[in-house]
């Protein structure tokens, strides 16, 4: 248990949250990928509805809300930040949201080793770490190598679905999608159901970038 973002109340995981490190590690070189059955991570009544992945859920807005209004809909958050990981999680927890399961892990390693061909329905990355300075651009999770992993991980006609409030790195994203064209068609943003009012997906990244009147880019890249 820990109580950081939590004003000093108890934060407890439960079976919502789950450890990079209970996973099995990427494999020696030549050896096949440990792909898992992510569906056996819900309950047995769960398994078998459409699966969806969130991709850096900080403190879980998204996927609460999103998990609540669609409950037909199983959901797979992931955040390397602890303390965003377990708040998340102790969310879902708290609010009894049985489709949603949070990893603690690097996003980019989980989806390149554990997760199988043609699974997800949709992915979602909403908000990404920019990595303005040149020297550190290559941290940015969306790149050409991580567009043809995910669009290995897209059931058929599944998407991406991205929100940034970064200008220079959404033409990041539109050049990188452009090296794997082809794969992909671009769509205009649709905002999900849990979206509130005049919101592009209700996230608190955007809530806070809303308030400095900052600008939003939005994309859908679906799976051809
Ligand atoms: C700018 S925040 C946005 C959080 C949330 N999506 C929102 O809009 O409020 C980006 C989040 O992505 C997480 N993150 C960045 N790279 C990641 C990775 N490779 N794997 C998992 N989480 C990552 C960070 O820890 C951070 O919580």
């Amino acid at each position: 248990m820990s109580h950081s973002l939590s004003h000093g109340k108890p934060i407890d995981v439960g079976h919502f949250g789950l450890l990079q490190e209970d996973l099995p590690p990427p494999p020696p070189p030549g050896m096949p990928a440990p792909r898992l059955d992510l569906n056996a991570w819900f309950p047995a009544e769960l398994r078998g509805h459409p699966l969806e992945l969130e991709i850096g859920s900080g403190k879980g807005t998204f996927l609460v809300g999103q998990a609540a209004a669609t409950p037909g809909v199983n959901y797979i958050g992931v955040e390397w930040a602890r303390a965003f990981w377990s708040y998340a999680a102790d969310r879902a927890r708290r609010h009894a949201l049985e489709n949603v399961r949070l990893l603690r892990a690097d996003a980019a390693v989980f989806v390149r080793w554990h997760c199988p061909d043609a699974l997800f329905r949709q992915v979602h990355i909403y908000f990404p770490d920019p990595w303005p300075k040149a020297r550190q651009q290559k941290r940015r999770i969306i790149q050409a190598e991580f567009l043809r992993e995910l669009h290995r991980t897209l059931a058929p006609g599944g998407q991406i679905r991205i929100a940034t409030d970064h200008a220079d790195y959404f033409q990041w994203m539109l050049d990188h999608a452009a090296q794997v064209s082809g794969i992909f068609e671009r769509l205009p943003f649709e905002s999900p159901d849990s979206a509130g009012e005049g919101e592009l997906v209700g996230t608190n990244f955007e809530r806070k970038y809303r308030r400095e009147g900052r600008p939003f880019h939005a994309m859908i890249l679906r799976r051809l």
